[in-house]
């Protein structure tokens, strides 16, 4: 699977919680100007977050948990994530990645099967592997917030 050979040496399941940049606060990891340009700017990664959704909608592991969903606010959030963590003009204004998920139990396999449609949507919006690791560099430390105790 072509996902594997993006995390150089590193498994992804190790990657989320291992191979970690240094951060200093949830939605304030290391800032890469670069890599808000390489993602596409806010145009680009509004269609990684696009096509993302519906990856999930169509994967049964994950689908479940986004019943309900407000779509709108749900793309518009993670794309102002995304954008803020990237080094992109954009304030992440949504609740905590800890709040916002405590309440869905989320395993460590749902956790690896949203990453793994993030990089399929980054894959199909050209995104090169030294930008795609860098973003799930970015994301890593949410790992903890996310995934059920
Ligand atoms: C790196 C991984 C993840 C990131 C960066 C992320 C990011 C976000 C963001 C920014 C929001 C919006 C919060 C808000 O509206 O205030 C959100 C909401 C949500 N996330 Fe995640 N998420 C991740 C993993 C997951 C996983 C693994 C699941 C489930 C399998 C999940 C399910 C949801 C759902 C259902 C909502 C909507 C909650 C609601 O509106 O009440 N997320 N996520």
């Amino acid at each position: 699977m072509t996902f594997i050979r993006l995390i150089s040496g590193c498994f992804l399941a190790v990657l989320l919680t291992a191979c970690q940049t240094p951060v200093t606060g949830e939605a304030g990891a290391e800032r890469d100007a670069n890599l808000y340009d390489a993602l596409g700017q806010r145009a680009g990664i509004e269609a990684i977050v696009e096509d993302l959704m519906y990856l999930i909608v169509d994967d049964t592991r994950i689908a479940f948990q986004f019943r309900g969903l407000d779509v709108n606010r749900f793309h518009s959030r993670l794309s102002d994530q995304i954008c803020g963590l990237a080094g992109g003009p954009c304030r992440y204004t949504g609740r905590s990645m800890a709040e916002s998920h405590q309440a869905m139990a989320i395993t460590e396999t749902q956790f690896n099967a949203l990453v793994e449609n993030l990089v399929l949507a980054l894959e199909r919006n050209g995104i090169s592997t030294a930008a795609q690791n860098q973003l799930l560099a970015q994301l890593a430390p949410m790992h903890g917030d996310i995934v059920a105790p």
